[in-house]
């Protein structure tokens, strides 16, 4: 029943410490014990060596189905409202019909599409690099979900970067973090602070007598801002690589028809029409919340 169809309710999470509860994987091939001694992994709760590990993993077939992203992917308010709904119109879809699941679309080699063959969809590569030693390649599922969502806030913040943020509750000396949230959100990054030709400009300008940049306390050494600048500018790569993904699903989702022009004169300008085609047969598009969803062409 669960492989196929919507269930809501609780779901449970399983109560405990890492290493004695399971780890639940989709995979058959259940060799992690195996892995322990290579890669200075230990299953004791205590403060023995090593990076901590689940002493075993459970096999959990729904993981790979569509029913278990169909969990959240399918919203129903109380009052019975649908507000989203990509799990029901993928259950009356064409890729359900031939057993195309999300995760073939959305964690295979392409973003939003499938190559139309199980073996090819997924790469075999190693899925994690653990204590700098990468592990043996398997089915590799990319984890991305890029979709239409992209990131508002400021750099320094998101994507998730232990480097970057530092907790307002922790020491700033021992800390792995750079900044806490309320100094980032003070970084003027679009100024262009931190990086050679700002700091450039600055110096030249204070040095000829000119006023000084009010940055705030937390950013008034060039250092600290030459530190910012450092990870922000790791922080754009994800960003991008990210918005090229995003850019793939998108395209694989909306496909244009042909432009037809409907009326052209000179001074009123053209007034056309031209088709948009759901150009995936996974679900509609738009998908998902589409009441707050808005395309411009
Ligand atoms: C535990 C709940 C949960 C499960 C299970 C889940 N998702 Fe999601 N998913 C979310 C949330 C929350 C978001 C972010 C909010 C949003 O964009 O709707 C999200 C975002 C996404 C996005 C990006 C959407 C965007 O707007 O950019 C895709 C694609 C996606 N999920 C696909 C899947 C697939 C495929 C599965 C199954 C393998 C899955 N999800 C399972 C909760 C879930
Ligand atoms: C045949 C390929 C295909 C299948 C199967 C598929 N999707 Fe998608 N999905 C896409 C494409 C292409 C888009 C981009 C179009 C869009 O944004 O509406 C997309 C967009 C999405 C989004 C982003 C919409 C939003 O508002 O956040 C979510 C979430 C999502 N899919 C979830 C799912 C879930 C869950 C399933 C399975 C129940 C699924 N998809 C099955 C191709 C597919």
């Amino acid at each position: 029943m669960f492989l196929t169809e919507r269930f809501s309710g609780r779901l449970a999470l399983d109560k405990g410490n890492l290493v004695d509860i399971p780890v639940s994987t989709p995979n058959k091939d259940i060799r992690l014990l195996e892995l322990i001694g290579q890669y200075n992994l230990s299953t004791n709760s205590g403060t023995e060596s090593g990076t901590k590990i689940h002493k075993t993993a459970s096999f959990f077939k729904p993981m790979s189905s569509s029913a278990f992203c169909g969990t959240c992917h399918d919203v129903l308010l109380y009052n019975g409202f649908r507000l989203e709904e990509a799990f029901s119109e993928y259950k009356r879809s064409p890729a359900a019909r031939k057993g195309i699941t999300c995760q073939d679309c959305h964690m295979g080699v392409q973003h939003g599409a499938f190559t139309g063959d199980k073996e090819s969809n997924y790469k075999m590569d190693s899925i994690a690099v653990v204590n700098g030693k990468p592990m043996p390649p398997r089915k590799f599922t990319n984890h991305m979900f890029p979709g239409p969502d992209h990131s508002v806030i400021h750099p320094g913040i998101f994507p998730h970067n232990d480097e970057a943020v530092r907790d307002e509750a922790e020491d700033p000396a021992t800390s792995k973090g750079l900044a806490t949230i309320r100094e980032w959100l003070t970084f003027d990054h679009e100024a262009g602070w931190g990086t050679k030709k700002f700091e450039k400009t600055e110096w030249k300008r204070v040095k000829k007598g000119g006023l000084r940049t009010p940055f705030p306390k937390r950013w008034k050494t060039r250092a600290e801002r030459q530190k910012a600048r450092r990870i922000l500018d790791k922080q754009f790569e994800l960003l991008d690589e990210y918005m090229k993904a995003r850019d793939e699903v998108l395209r694989n989702g909306f496909h244009l028809g042909e432009v037809k022009v409907i009326k052209a004169t000179r001074n009123k300008g053209i007034e056309f029409a031209v088709e948009v085609i759901n150009a995936t047969e996974g679900h509609g598009v738009l998908t998902g919340f589409i009441g707050e969803r808005t395309i411009f062409l």
